[in-house]
């Protein structure tokens, strides 16, 4: 039985809709921060595949959702390219040598860095109900880019930006080793039991239209061929974050299978302009599920009828917050699964 999310990014309009949350697995789930508190820290739990494994099933377990993604994060790809990687407490990540300091040839790749997480998911879907979903993922090349240029986020990715403008060929380097790299990491998922991927893009609303083509639309459309040739029956889910009316052309040039959507964006207006058919998810706004009430309700409801005509993954606009109420994602779970065409 392959279940409501595989059926939907296969293009079917299933009368009820398919629903998970990204970052579902973190901070705000108790049982969460117990075991990142005995394990000591981010890092030591992705690379512990028990541990990662139990964690991409927690909110499985809890809240029954339909993808159980893999619980890992997009910096592993810079960190097997070589860089050192540390999640400081409070701060974020933080990469060296950054590559603003440092040339491309000086990084070494690193594969046995990849190899713990393939094992995760191999441990996760030998556990995963069979119409229960299980979705790989990786950052999208630009997104990774900015943080192993500025070796941390930032707000308006002004380094790496610069740095595109400056030297378009070596930062074209750049972005075609994290493709290449990118490509063989979402493989290894897939060889390894992934039934989907997505490809997150949280930073694509920094570029202007001809940089989106280059750095966004491009590779992303080189992962998506390179993984259809391969592995045509497995769903690619683009989530550029921000790319608002770049969305279509997204969606016409990459080839991705289905569609994410920030929470910027309207739903009537997403149901109108992007291809008939196009499965989409999303992209109820994370601090609506924070702050709860008949408003959570109301656009729950509105983002449901709007992708009445088509596909529709129900999912949030970003990652779920820290401080999100467990009561709250209950409530919109029956609200989500009592809803039917
Ligand atoms: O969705 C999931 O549950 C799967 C796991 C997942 C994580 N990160 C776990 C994580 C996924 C898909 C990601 C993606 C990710 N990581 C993105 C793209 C999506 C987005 O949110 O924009 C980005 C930009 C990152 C980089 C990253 N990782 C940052 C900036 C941070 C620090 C900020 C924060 O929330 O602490 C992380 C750490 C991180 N990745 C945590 C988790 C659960 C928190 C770690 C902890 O302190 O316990």
């Amino acid at each position: 039985m392959p279940g409501l999310l595989l059926d939907t990014l296969r293009g079917a309009n299933t009368p009820q809709r398919p629903v998970w949350l990204m970052r579902q697995a973190g901070r705000y789930l108790p049982e969460y921060r117990a075991l990142r508190a005995e394990k000591g820290g981010f890092l030591a739990l992705v690379y512990d595949s028990e541990a990662a494994a139990e964690i991409t099933l927690q909110p499985i377990r809890r809240y029954g959702l339909d993808g159980a993604i893999l619980f890992s994060d997009i910096l592993i790809v810079p960190y097997a390219m070589g860089q050192d990687l540390e999640f400081l407490v409070g701060e974020g990540p933080r990469l060296s040598p950054r590559l603003v300091d440092t040339a491309l040839e000086n990084l070494h790749m690193v594969p046995d860095r990849l190899k713990p997480i393939y094992d995760t998911v191999k441990r996760v879907k030998a556990m995963l109900p069979t119409d229960k979903t299980m979705l790989g993922f990786a950052g999208s090349p630009w997104t990774v880019a900015t943080y192993m240029v500025a070796g941390e986020g930032s707000r308006d990715q002004h380094d790496t930006r610069a740095m595109a403008y400056r030297d378009p060929g070596a930062f074209q380097a750049i972005i075609d080793a994290i493709t290449s790299v990118t490509i063989e990491y979402l493989i290894g998922q897939i060889v390894a039991g992934a039934e989907a991927v997505q490809l997150f893009d949280s930073w694509s609303g920094s570029l202007a239209p001809a940089e989106f083509e280059r750095w966004v639309i491009a590779p992303n459309a080189r992962i998506v061929a390179a993984l259809n040739a391969r592995y045509p029956h497995i769903p690619v889910i683009g989530f550029p974050k921000g790319a608002g009316e770049k969305l279509p052309a997204y969606a016409r040039e990459t080839g991705v299978t289905a569609l994410g959507l920030d929470e910027t964006i309207d739903p009537l207006w997403a149901a109108q302009a992007l291809p008939a058919g196009l499965p989409v998810q999303g992209n109820l706004d994370p601090l609506l599920l924070i702050a709860g009430g008949a408003e959570l309700e109301t656009q729950a409801r509105r983002i449901l009828d709007a992708f009445a005509d088509r596909p529709h993954i129900f999912n949030l606009g970003h990652g779920i917050g820290q401080t999100t109420p467990l009561e709250h994602v209950g409530e919109l779970l029956s609200l989500v699964r009592g809803w039917r065409i």
